[in-house]
């Protein structure tokens, strides 16, 4: 059985105000495989890391995402679910978290955030954007509009990607292999489900299951060796993980 990943769900989020660089090297300190974060596309189609489609739930501006250029977006702080140790985290572009990841090695699932607004050429920016860093072994793709994944698939056929499941459709690991889509990500609750977690368990898939945050979730996704765990609280993972492998 292989070692399962612990990926930090927009960054060390749990920590640090979610998909900022500060969450993200946070992730990194707290020996995070890999990195989870949402990918939005800026007035001026610029490709920038922030999971809402809005700015109000995570920044101190309000409004869609996409009538601000980057320029503008720039000048909002991030403040959710961050303590006030982090009072300048701002709205990282996808480039300056990729090239933080590049130097440090590791993996990033960039989550296209195309379920509300599809936004144009978004797969194409990424997966231009990904090769001109050399990053196409550290990437994983993901998207709960599954059409946006195998857009990804025909600019990159080698691409690594995965459907991200908020639901329980029927025969999406038949359906994954049938389309050379090599992962599955679905949710924590969807493995509570017995016959749902067999035949994802049974597929062979890459199994990244998010958002991993109870330590009862993480033992026991972690003992059936599930490809990652995405979590909010990577430091947590890892311990368990260690736990896991000292037994
Ligand atoms: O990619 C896993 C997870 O992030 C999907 O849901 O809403 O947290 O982006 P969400
Ligand atoms: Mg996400």
């Amino acid at each position: 059985m292989s070692r399962t990943e612990i990926f930090g769900h927009r960054g060390a989020s749990g920590y640090a105000p979610e998909n900022t660089l500060e969450a993200f090297a946070l992730a990194v300190e707290q020996k995070a495989d890999g990195v989870e974060l949402d990918v939005q596309l800026s007035k001026d189609g610029e490709l920038v890391v922030i999971h809402d489609e809005t700015l109000d739930r995570t920044t101190n501006g309000t409004g869609l995402v996409m009538n601000y250029t980057l320029e503008e977006l720039k000048t909002f702080t991030v403040s959710a679910n961050g303590p006030e140790r982090y009072p300048n985290a701002k709205i990282p572009t996808l480039r300056e978290v990729l090239e933080l990841m590049k130097q440090t090695g590791t993996k990033v699932n960039i989550e296209l955030k195309t379920g509300e607004i599809w936004y144009p050429d978004i797969e194409k920016k990424t997966v231009a954007l990904v090769k001109e860093l050399g990053m196409e072994d550290k990437i994983i793709y993901s998207s709960f509009n599954h059409y946006s994944v195998m857009a990804v698939k025909e600019i990159d056929p080698e691409a690594e990607t995965a459907f991200l499941l908020g639901h329980v459709p029927l025969d999406v690991e038949k359906q994954a292999r049938e389309m050379d889509v090599q992962g599955l990500h679905p949710g924590t609750v969807h493995m509570h489900m017995p016959s749902v977690r067999k035949a994802y368990l049974d597929s062979g898939l890459n199994l990244r299951v998010w958002t991993v945050n109870e330590e009862e979730d993480m033992r026991d996704l972690i003992g059936a060796g599930i490809k990652a765990v995405i979590s909010n609280y990577p430091d947590r993972a890892f311990k368990i993980r260690e736990e896991t492998e000292s037994r």
